[in-house]
């Protein structure tokens, strides 16, 4: 099975591509994660990115495009992927749709989460990540045990840098005019089902299971 989540930042993308990963039992594959690893492991790949990523602009096509097309191709992609912030245009959508006829696969379904601007906006101003084992928590609809402390792992909460109220209203200006043209392009190919990420994370996924079984 291979899936492609598309949507909003905050829509959700993250928290379903995890639960979609343990039910279906294939990688989660998110560029945004990706990206801030190599920022945190200081490689030249996270210098490039991290400047672009603190704007909220996106990181040019050539150095995605190379991360993905090399992670597909690995022993775990075999089963089947799930990618969780790429495409992000039109050029990424094209160039992954000749990298997978190259490797003699295709996209199954393609989640178009929708979500308004205010509701994330409330997500991510509240939103912080375990810098150990990664468990996201969200201040209102999902708070720690022990404020900026994670439940599980004991690991330190944190904000991301680009969750701030001006980075976000540039994350989704880009949202617009970069990455929402992909629904036209994925609904012409067939594989679009969008469904709407608002309400309870069990709830969306339930529905999100729904649409990958039709
Ligand atoms: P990326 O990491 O992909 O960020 P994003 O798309 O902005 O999405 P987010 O991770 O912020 O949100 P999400 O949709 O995953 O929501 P989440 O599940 O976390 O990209 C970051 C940057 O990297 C980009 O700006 C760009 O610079 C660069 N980049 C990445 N990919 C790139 C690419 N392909 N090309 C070029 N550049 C690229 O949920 C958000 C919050 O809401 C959490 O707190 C969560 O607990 C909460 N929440 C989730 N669901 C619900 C719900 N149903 N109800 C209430 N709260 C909820």
């Amino acid at each position: 099975m291979r899936l492609i989540l598309l949507g909003p930042p905050g829509a959700g993308k993250g928290t379903q591509a995890k639960m979609l990963k343990e039910k279906f039992q294939i990688p989660q594959i998110s560029t945004g994660d990706i990206l801030r690893q190599a920022v945190k492991d200081n490689t030249e790949l996270g210098a490039r990115a991290k400047t672009i990523m603190d704007v909220g602009q996106l990181v040019p096509d050539d150095v995605v495009i190379g991360v993905i097309k090399e992670r597909i191709r690995q022993e775990d992609c075999k089963a089947g992927f799930i990618l969780d912030g790429f495409p992000r245009n039109i050029a990424q959508a094209e160039k992954l749709s000749e990298t997978l006829v190259e490797m003699n696969l295709k996209i199954d379904k393609v989640i178009n989460l929708e979500v308004d601007a205010e509701e994330v906006v409330e997500r991510l101003t509240g939103r912080s990540t375990c810098v150990d084992c990664g468990t996201m928590f969200h201040q209102v609809s999902r708070p720690p045990k022990v404020s900026d402390v994670c439940d599980g792992c004991k690991g330190k909460l944190e904000q991301r840098p680009d969750d701030n109220r001006e980075t976000i209203q540039e994350r989704l200006k880009v949202y617009e005019e970069s990455t929402a043209p992909l629904k036209e392009f994925y609904k012409k190919q067939g594989n679009l089902k969008t469904v709407e990420a608002k309400g309870s994370v069990e709830e969306i996924f339930s529905n999100v299971c729904e649409m990958i079984n039709v």
